[in-house]
């Protein structure tokens, strides 16, 4: 019997909560010994962070991880600062947005050591002379001197395109410049073969670079791309819940049967969305006293799931930031065509970018599908290809609460 895993809703999983996903791990494990860069992407909620987690407290040897998030950076000199303040604060961070594992805490101490010297004072404030990815990078070759022959320092940013969509919005040159110092920062020589980045992102790297004109600056960078579940896996997932004693539904409820009709809903198995629709099961049973769970019951379960805004909004908000004028107004039409119709087919995208006047609109439409917002259907209409939403659950949102 495998070990019952409690329901959390929104929190990272880590430790006894953390859903094993033993594929993924080996993909990131794989990647770091090959000694790559890595760019690592999912769309929002699908469990980048909680196996972020999960590798720092499960390490390898000689590998030290460290990990800090970014999302509400908005200048190169807070970013730099940031991940200097990781390397350098005191121990017993308390620090929002950042983590150390227990093995790379002792090694931070050594590199600590030179918390006194100068280097440590190195301000990375505006106006100063020496650039901050400058400074950081002096500050890293003393760090990487610290560090014994096999080991490796793995620097773990999240929502590192978040970041620099939050610069571009101030200045677009200075995005590009901030990717540029961070392909700089990872070329240099000295501490090569000693420091690895792996970005994580729920927003495309690769279509915020585009943008800027700037596709050079990561392609250095290995894309490793977090999978869902397979079926099997939700399954197990869905009965690890059901059997841990905070969950209150009985385990006899969820038959064979009920199972699958919950899998059906979900098709697109992220962790969130079985943990989300778990709760609202949870929610739906005990408000109305509930002996037994049907078709009926799910359905409505559902229904008071999606009325859940903040389980959702976030998908709307982002385009509001990653789009504007015309092209927000072109992204949101065919989302709300596609909700409406299940799909939608290549020549009616085009329709729609005529209509909206937005010339350019593939790499757009490459952008909702990386964000996981739609995929290819891998059919087509007599009018090429046809796309539909990654997830039904969002799908369903979307049609209720947006379009
Ligand atoms: N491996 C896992 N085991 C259990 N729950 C998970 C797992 N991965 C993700 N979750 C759940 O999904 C939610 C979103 O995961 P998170 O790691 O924050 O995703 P992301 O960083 O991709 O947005 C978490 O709050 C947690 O409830
Ligand atoms: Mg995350």
């Amino acid at each position: 019997m495998q070990k019952p895993i409690k329901n959390l809703v929104g929190q990272v999983a880590d430790k006894e909560n953390f859903f094993e996903r033993p594929r993924e791990t080996k993909k990131l494990w794989d990647a770091l010994a090959s000694g790559e860069h890595i760019l690592f992407a999912a769309p929002r909620r699908s469990g980048k962070t909680s196996l972020l987690f999960h590798l720092q407290d499960n390490p390898k040897e000689n590998k030290i991880l460290i990990f800090l998030e970014v999302e509400s950076v908005s200048s190169s000199v807070e970013f730099f600062k940031r991940l200097r303040d990781v390397l350098l604060q005191d121990d017993d961070l308390s620090s929002v947005g950042i983590r150390i594992g227990e093995g790379a805490k002792n090694v931070l101490r050594r590199i600590r050591g030179i918390g006194s010297d100068a280097l440590a004072k190195i301000e990375l404030a505006d106006g100063e002379k020496m650039p901050p990815h400058k400074a950081f990078e002096r500050l890293l070759g003393a760090v990487v001197k610290k560090l014994s022959d096999d080991e490796q320092l793995v620097i773990m940013i999240d929502e590192f395109a978040q970041a620099a969509q939050n610069i571009a919005e101030n200045s677009p040159q200075a995005a590009k410049e901030f990717l540029l110092a961070h392909r700089e920062i990872r070329q240099n020589r000295a501490f090569r073969d000693k420091v690895q980045f792996l970005y994580c992102g729920s927003v495309g790297l690769e279509y915020v670079t585009e943008r800027l004109e700037a596709s050079n600056a990561i392609n250095d960078v290995r894309t490793v791309n977090l999978r869902p579940l397979q079926r099997e896996e939700a399954r197990e997932l869905i009965q690890r819940i059901i059997a841990h004693e905070n969950y209150p539904p009985e385990k006899s409820w969820f038959t064979e049967e009920i199972i699958a009709i919950l899998l059906d809903r979900i098709r697109w198995f992220v962790p969130y969305y079985i943990q989300i629709f778990l709760d609202a099961v949870q929610t739906y049973s005990n408000d109305n006293e509930l002996t037994e769970l049907t078709e009926t019951s799910i359905g409505k379960a559902y229904s008071q799931m999606l009325g859940v805004r903040k389980h959702f909004v976030w998908w709307e908000e982002r385009l509001r930031k990653a789009f504007k004028g015309n092209e927000y107004k072109f992204v949101v039409d065919v989302l709300n065509t596609t909700a409406h119709k299940t799909s939608i087919d290549a020549s009616e995208i085009a329709n729609l970018a005529a209509k909206h006047n937005v010339e350019v609109f593939k790499p757009i439409l490459e952008a909702l599908k990386h964000d996981g917002y739609v995929v290819e259907t891998g059919e087509a209409s007599g009018y090429g290809k046809l796309y539909r939403f990654v997830s039904p659950i969002l799908q369903d949102w979307w049609r209720l609460y947006v379009a």
